[in-house]
């Protein structure tokens, strides 16, 4: 039994009506599982023997009929162990999730795939959503492998090239709002309303938080059904900090692991509330207007599961911090430099979250961390390029190379006769 229930006053909701929020106080709302059932599922099924995926999870799925998932092989990303950067940073064991290795290059496929299936299963013709652009071009994606008619806004002239080459490329209808992520979403979230052949794949669809909690699952079994002890995430929307929880917690709830990590949200200091209502202890969020960062990607000042993360970090008894735009940029160069991992710079922010928390005392140096890089560093290559070194240009001739690389001592090998 699946059923949608509201995180606030608990009303219940069949698992086919399409709803974002509550007809009763309008909060959000989260998909329920008789978890009796998926424990007699998974004592049968073969998922542990499947290979690393977002579907290798498909018993704990909402989804009814496999013969409509819609995948591009999504999940299964990489956890890389860090050392070298862990020994920069001082902290023992460290391991990054790098999400850019997902079809389109961001933790929203594992999200999409899960989303657009159920919008298959409910007949769907259009889909829609608000994006600072990695939504945008997952949906697009995946609305293309299904056939499906599909709808963007973006705020204009604030998304990475990348993302937008994505969502144009894959053939979605791009709209630029002359506003930002926020005013975005306030049409998608009344349009969906009025028109209701139109369905929101925002983060405040539940069933797309439900493919987003695989990352937890794949973390745990990526370290042998070990929790780890603390896993930090950049937050925007703030779906995916809710999501992940609750796949933890679930995981947790069925027996397949012992404890549960510390959930660790970073917000860039231009945009945010959530930290911001963490450090000052308090039940709600107080929205920005006009949120900046250079990590465009969660330039958010309203952030629609506030609710969730909030709960998430604290039920985890995790925290929240923010970091500056230098020092989140200051991270992308680390990550890629010691790691050989590129990330954009929204991403980069958990290390920049990391490496603040450890200066201060709030993470231990013998946790075992995971931080979560949540999109592609080619997403956005215009921050790279300005924040790297420029290349040098020579003529074409051996005598200006050697001399640029100071190689111009040559060395001469004694040849040797026998
Ligand atoms: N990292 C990246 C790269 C993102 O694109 C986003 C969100 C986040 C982190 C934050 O995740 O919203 O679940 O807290 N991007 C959305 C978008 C808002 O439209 O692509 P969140």
């Amino acid at each position: 039994m699946i059923f949608q229930k509201c995180i606030a006053c608990g009303e219940k909701y069949d698992a086919d009506e399409i709803i974002y929020s509550c007809k009763r106080c309008g909060d959000i709302l989260d998909v329920k599982y008789d978890y009796d059932l998926i424990e007699a599922k998974i004592k049968k099924s073969n998922w542990q023997n499947l290979p690393l995926s977002v579907w290798r999870y498909r018993d704990f799925m909402p989804i009814r009929d496999p013969s409509k998932i819609v995948s591009l092989d999504e999940g299964g990303t990489g956890l890389h162990s860090c050392q070298c950067l862990g020994n920069t940073l001082g902290v023992k064991h460290l391991y990054v999730k790098n999400e850019g290795e997902n079809p389109t290059g961001s933790f929203k496929d594992r999200g999409m795939t899960v989303g657009v299936t159920k919008a298959l299963e409910l007949n769907i013709k259009t889909v829609i959503c608000a994006s600072t652009g990695n939504t945008s071009a997952s949906l697009a994606a995946y609305a293309a492998k299904a056939g499906l008619q599909c709808i963007i806004l973006i705020p204009s002239g604030k998304i990475a090239y990348g993302k937008l080459a994505q969502a144009m490329i894959y053939g979605a209808r791009v709209v630029q709002i002359r506003g930002n992520f926020d005013n975005a979403l306030k049409m998608v979230l009344e349009l969906s309303g009025k028109h209701r052949e139109v369905y929101l794949l925002n983060s405040i669809n539940p069933y797309r938080l439900e493919g987003q909690k695989s990352l937890a699952f794949e973390i745990c079994d990526q370290l042998k059904r070990e929790s780890p002890d603390r896993v930090i995430l950049p937050v925007g929307n703030a779906g995916n900090i809710s999501a992940i929880w609750k796949g933890f917690t679930e995981f947790h709830k069925l027996g397949l692991i012992e404890k549960l990590p510390k959930m660790t949200g970073i917000q860039a200091e231009g945009a945010a509330p959530i930290a911001q209502a963490i450090k000052d202890g308090k039940d709600e969020i107080v929205p920005l207007e006009n949120p900046e960062t250079v990590a465009t990607a969660i330039r958010i000042g309203a952030p629609v599961s506030w609710k969730k993360a909030l709960r998430a970090i604290r039920e985890s008894d995790g925290t929240a911090e923010t970091v500056t735009d230098e020092e989140i940029l200051e991270a992308q160069k680390m990550l890629a430099r010691s790691e050989g991992l590129f990330v954009e710079p929204a991403s980069a922010s958990s290390i920049a979250g990391l490496k603040k928390l450890l200066e201060v005392g709030k993470i231990g140096k013998d946790e075992i961390v995971v931080c979560v890089t949540t999109g592609h560093g080619l997403k956005d290559p215009d921050i790279a390029i300005k924040i790297s070194e420029k290349p040098s240009e020579v003529n074409a001739e051996i005598e200006s190379i050697e001399k640029l690389l100071g190689l111009t001592r040559t060395i001469s090998v004694p040849v040797v006769s026998r």
